[in-house]
């Protein structure tokens, strides 16, 4: 399928999806949305995409936000009907199969980190700034950020960055544990890429369990968690992955992951 809004580019098992709308900081319009929620359905049902990057386009941002020019128009049941969708989008995130990686460039500020918080971890930019704005437009962040970043760094910092729109710079994110790593600008998209690879390496259907078992331990009472964890762990022994990674350590030899 084509998009009018996204690059996309495969290469050995690793996706690299960028937000192409340089001229307004990369802002998520509901086109893009819309064409975020396409790609990514698809992209998760491909076998040959074991891990997906996703970034901005242009030097100052990963994405300054959702449309805000496109939002000053609408009505109250269309701004419901935006967010539900943006929320979507966030968890159809959470609820692929393949891990996700955010590679912040620059500006992730309202939809933006909220696009970034629905990856799996995010990696940034010396250069990166994070924040939530929406409280000094006179509304709240509406896809899945107060949700979201209060369940990453616990309410007390998220209270301080909504309600103050304060913008963060990448020390700052990292030390508050929104960001797993920080470089140089020209470091973010190999530091992304080789990490990917690290994962490509390993067994697609221990990484894949692995994920849900985190994401929907995550919303369980942890004795639930663990129940589920120890199903996704028995599941696992009926792979081919679980006897080839297995018989290649005991063999002393690489293992081999077909994805069964
Ligand atoms: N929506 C629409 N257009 C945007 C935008 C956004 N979120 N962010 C930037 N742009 C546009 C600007 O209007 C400008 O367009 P023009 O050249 O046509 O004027 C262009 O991108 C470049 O932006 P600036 O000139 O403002 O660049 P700057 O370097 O001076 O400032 C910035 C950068 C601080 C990120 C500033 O652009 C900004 O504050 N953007 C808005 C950030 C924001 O409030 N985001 C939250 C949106 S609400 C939301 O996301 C709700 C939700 O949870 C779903």
């Amino acid at each position: 399928m084509e998009y009018k809004n996204l690059l996309i580019e495969t290469s050995n098992g690793i996706t690299t999806l960028m937000i192409n709308r340089p001229q307004v900081l990369n802002a998520l319009n509901s086109d893009v949305v819309r064409e975020l929620e396409c790609a990514l359905y698809e992209l998760d049902l491909d076998a040959a995409v074991r891990v997906i990057i996703v970034t901005g386009a242009g030097e100052k941002a990963f994405v300054a936000g959702a449309d805000i020019k496109e939002m000053s128009e609408i009505s109250a049941y269309e701004a419901h009907d935006f967010a539900r969708r943006g929320q979507r989008l966030m968890l159809l995130i959470n609820k692929m199969t393949t891990p996700v990686i955010a590679a912040v460039n620059g500006y992730a500020l309202g939809g933006g980190l909220e696009l970034a918080l629905a990856c799996d971890f995010i990696y940034a930019s010396e250069k990166a700034k994070f924040g939530f704005p929406e409280v000094g437009l006179g509304i709240i962040p509406g896809f899945g950020g107060t949700q979201n970043l209060a369940r990453l760094i616990g309410p007390n910092r998220a209270n301080e960055l909504i309600f103050t729109g304060r913008i963060i710079n990448a020390a700052q994110a990292h030390a508050w544990g929104i960001v797993n790593e920080i470089c140089a600008p020209g470091d973010l998209l190999p530091m992304a890429v080789s990490t990917a690879r690290e994962i490509v390496g390993k067994g697609a259907l221990g990484v894949t369990y692995a994920k849900d078992a985190i994401t929907n331990g995550l919303n369980m009472t942890k004795e639930d968690g663990f129940r589920y964890e120890a199903s996704l762990f028995g599941v696992l022994f009926a792979t081919s992955d679980q006897r080839e990674g297995m018989g290649a350590f005991l063999e002393k030899r690489t293992a081999e992951f077909k994805g069964k």
